[in-house]
């Protein structure tokens, strides 16, 4: 049995594969098995911001998994202790709670916000408010959060205390807020939604209001964050800060980690054996994670980012004067839709024909997430194989 053939027998029924099995990548290059060269617009939906297989990443963690794999969080290590210390230093927070994904690190953020209160003895404050078209992920808590019905679809009853309202609208915001919510929790950029960013005014506004009636605000910044959309964390771009942020994917380029990050005051909600995982900051995930943080978050590894990313869009909006199937060009930094009048899927199946990998979300946007080091020159090659793609 090939790759394809086995993983559709043997592996449950919820991805749509494009039919193509990697066997090797490199940078922003990717090689499938019969070693055709692709180049990638996608990074693993977000993951590998350094590209694959970067070198400090793999001899991080060869040495680590020499070295010491697992101990579990009943003891204390060091590439764990180092992390968290670099993140807060980077960032607004204060404290770290290691995860292993993007939705445990949610799971961490949404429990921490409903103890927050009740250790104040507010146990009526249990309420959470996110936006329509969200996406916070797929264990039942996440999924309660998200603003997406397909997402929910035959999971109910979802978990109580979540509404959503329309995102960009203060208004809506202000009318569903009372003194049952403990928290607003929004993605700066919404990223499965369909690229959209939040409207400087309306993050500011946000904010306020949080501040006004004492809720918490969370941003999830499991896509935009690490770099992906020209600052180490995407609400730096507006100058708004949150009590607490989630983040994963690009976090460990590849190994799975997530981490949950909140001011002192909001971490004062969890005690010991309030909260826990397993695999959560092992030795092996933080110790690829303390360099990814190391290199991205260097100033002039950003100032990159910036840079390429407003080429790309200027590229894309260059496209769009050209071909009137093009809605819309969105998004911030090397975080990048384009809606289309048409089916994206057909799209991104066409292009991976020529050799490009992007990604289609929403029915008619087409995603991109390149490896934060993607070269002007490859960013001319999707755009001319684009071009030629649209006009037929
Ligand atoms: C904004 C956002 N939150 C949460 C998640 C869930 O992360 P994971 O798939 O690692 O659980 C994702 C994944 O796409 C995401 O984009």
């Amino acid at each position: 049995m090939d790759t394809i053939d086995k993983t559709d027998a043997f592996i449950c029924r919820t991805y749509m594969r494009q039919e193509t099995a990697f066997v090797k990548g490199k940078g922003t290059k990717l090689w499938d098995e019969s070693g055709r060269e692709y180049t990638d617009f996608l990074a693993g939906i977000a993951v590998c911001g350094l590209g694959h297989c970067h070198p400090q990443i793999t001899r991080a963690v060869s040495e680590q998994a020499a070295t010491l794999v697992h101990v579990s969080n009943l003891f204390y290590t060091r590439p764990q202790a180092d992390l968290a210390s670099l993140l807060c230093e980077k960032s607004f927070a204060d404290r770290v709670f290691f995860s292993n994904s993007g939705a445990e690190a949610n799971e961490a953020a949404i429990k921490l916000a409903r103890r927050y209160f009740q250790k104040k003895g507010e146990t009526e404050r249990f309420r959470i408010i996110t936006m329509d078209q969200s996406f916070h992920g797929r264990t039942m808590a996440t999924l309660s959060a998200t603003g997406q019905d397909k997402i929910k679809e035959g999971f109910s009853p979802v978990l109580e205390g979540f509404s959503h309202v329309p995102f960009n609208n203060i208004g809506r915001l202000e009318k569903e807020m009372d003194d049952t919510v403990c928290a607003v929790m929004l993605e700066p950029v919404q990223g499965e939604g369909g690229v959209s960013p939040a409207d400087p005014e309306y993050l500011k506004a946000v904010r306020d209001l949080c501040t006004q009636t004492g809720c918490l605000l969370i941003f999830d910044e499991i896509q935009t964050g690490m770099g992906r959309c020209g600052k180490l964390f995407a609400h730096e771009l507006y100058g708004v800060t949150p009590d607490i942020m989630t983040l994963a994917k690009a976090l460990g380029n590849g190994l799975p980690i997530g981490a949950m990050m909140a001011t002192q005051d909001a971490a004062d909600g969890f005690d010991f054996g309030s909260h826990a995982s397993t695999f959560g900051g092992t030795p092996l995930a933080t110790a690829a994670a303390l360099e990814v943080v190391k290199i991205i978050g260097d100033d002039g590894f950003l100032s990159t980012v910036r840079k390429t990313g407003n080429y790309f869009k200027q590229q894309l909006k260059t496209l769009a004067e050209t071909h009137e199937r093009i809605v819309e060009v969105r998004g911030r930094g090397l975080l990048l839709g384009l809606e289309i009048d048409g089916d994206a899927g057909g799209v991104v199946a066409q292009m991976m024909k020529k050799g490009f990998i992007i990604n289609g979300i929403q029915d008619r946007v087409l995603r991109f997430a390149p490896p934060l080091i993607i070269e002007k020159q490859e960013i001319d090659g999707l755009i001319i194989a684009l071009d030629s793609l649209l006009r037929s």
